[in-house]
């Protein structure tokens, strides 16, 4: 039996942070579902194709590669917001479900499961997970987040457009009609805002002791 953590949320609450140290300290195989959607976005640009075409995201999709993946740029907003605008189609979000749940069921050996963060883990793509987070933070705390965070990495940003942007794709992936941002109603809310990243850890892995 192997254990499978879903993690949802909005951008910069700080669910990739928190996967990938659960994974680490729990020794679980972690997938960032979000490079998908970025990977599938970032491709359309790079065709010159257009992002509001359902044909275009979903041949995408179809012919995402490993290698699409490790690209860097895939941690620029502009992926960012590319990746929400391909996600709300859903023949999309059905072609990138088979490898997700995969992932999930069938980790690699030597593992002892899987954690995948998303959207949509907690309520579609692995609805039967024995854990579920919902990890959220005050739109204004994201904000500042993910600019110190292009700060750190050298990238020139000011906050009231970056807050401009988390509240756009916010709103793009809470009010999509496929697989909208949500928490499953079995989902243990981690609202973040107040909390240091260790503590977070902490009380989710206490969550995951009691669960699993
Ligand atoms: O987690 P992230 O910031 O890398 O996600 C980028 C976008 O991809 C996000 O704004 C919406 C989409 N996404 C999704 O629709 N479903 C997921 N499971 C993961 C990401």
């Amino acid at each position: 039996m192997t254990i499978v953590v879903a993690i949802d949320g909005p951008a910069a609450a700080g669910k990739g942070t928190l996967a990938r140290r659960v994974a680490k300290d729990l020794n679980l195989a972690y997938l960032d579902t979000g490079l998908l959607y970025r990977a599938t976005g970032f491709a359309v640009i790079q065709a010159g194709g257009d992002l509001d075409d359902a044909n275009d995201a979903l041949k995408a999709a179809q012919n995402l590669t490993p290698t699409d993946l490790e690209n860097e740029k895939l941690r620029h907003d502009e992926a960012a917001q590319a990746a929400s605008k391909v996600a709300v189609v859903q023949p999309v979000r059905d072609e990138l479900l088979e490898f997700q749940r995969r992932f999930a069921s069938q980790p690699p050996a030597g593992k002892a499961g899987a954690v995948l963060d998303g959207r949509d883990i907690g309520t579609v793509v692995c609805p039967d997970a024995p854990v579920k987070l919902f990890v959220t933070a005050s739109c204004e705390v994201r904000a500042q987040r993910r600019l110190k965070e292009l700060q750190d990495r050298g990238l020139e940003a000011i906050y009231a457009q970056v807050l401009q942007d988390m509240k756009d794709r916010d709103a793009r992936d809470s009010q999509r009609a496929a697989a909208p941002l949500k928490a499953a109603d079995d989902a243990v809310i981690l609202d973040t805002s107040d909390l240091g990243i260790e503590e977070v850890i902490e009380q989710a892995k206490s969550i995951i002791s009691e669960k699993a």
